[in-house]
């Protein structure tokens, strides 16, 4: 089977940056599943859902039509047809999405969508639970950590243009994410059996995609 890379870790691991290059080092497609659960929060936010209603949002989750590109130099993230690339990143879904993605019938639709992009594999995918869930038989799996202060720099340095994205208070968003995407019932952030661990704090990016690819490498 041509080859997955399965990437979880929390947020500000450098999942993003790595996978893509890796994908690219590689010539393969890549697959961003938190751009899913951020578009399927802005669409549920734009409608008025309530995001902490779990039966509200439930509800709805079958309706917006979201497609994910796989070119790793550009993965294009549509809902209904509309690009969502920029709104979905702002500080409103970033607080909404955990509350929305531990959402049973949100991950069954999305988990779906997934595998099917996935399909016959030649593929990065980073997300929270794609070793242990949506391809569970990838041949790499890898769990990218980093310090909690180490991630919340490099999310404050994102939302740099935001003025009240400060490092603490990024620090206590990031925080309280990581533990609902951790403590939830649905798939919980969790190191899938067979992965690899890679702690990013003293690396650079270059070192992180050197050790994915050894590890994809070894596989083949
Ligand atoms: O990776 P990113 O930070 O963009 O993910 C946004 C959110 O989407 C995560 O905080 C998590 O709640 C959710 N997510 C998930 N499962 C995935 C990918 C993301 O639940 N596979």
């Amino acid at each position: 089977m041509p080859l997955v890379i399965a990437m979880d870790g929390p947020s500000g691991s450098g999942k993003s940056s790595a996978s893509k290059g890796v994908a690219r080092a590689l010539g393969l497609r890549y697959l961003d599943t938190g751009a899913m659960y951020r578009a399927m929060t802005w669409w549920m936010l734009r409608e008025g859902v309530p995001v902490d209603d779990p039966a509200a949002v439930a509800a709805r989750a079958a309706e917006p039509v979201i497609e994910s590109g796989t070119d790793p130099d550009g993965p294009a993230i549509t809902v209904d047809g509309a690009d969502v690339s920029a709104p979905i990143r702002t500080r409103e879904v970033t607080n909404a999405v955990s509350a929305v993605s531990s959402v049973p019938a949100v991950r069954e639709r999305l988990v779906a969508l997934q595998r099917e992009i996935i399909g016959a594999g030649g593929i990065v995918v980073e997300g929270r639970d794609i070793g242990t869930v949506v391809a569970p038989d990838a041949a790499v799996k890898v769990y990218l950590t980093a310090s909690e202060e180490v991630r919340a720099a490099r999310r404050a340095k994102e939302l740099a243009a935001d003025p009240a994205a400060s490092v603490t208070v990024t620090r206590a968003e990031q925080a309280r994410r990581d533990r609902l995407d951790s403590t939830r019932t649905a798939s919980p952030l969790a190191k899938a059996g067979g992965a690899v661990e890679i702690d990013s704090s003293g690396l650079g990016l270059d070192e992180v995609i050197e050790a994915v690819l050894r590890l994809a490498r070894a596989m083949s």
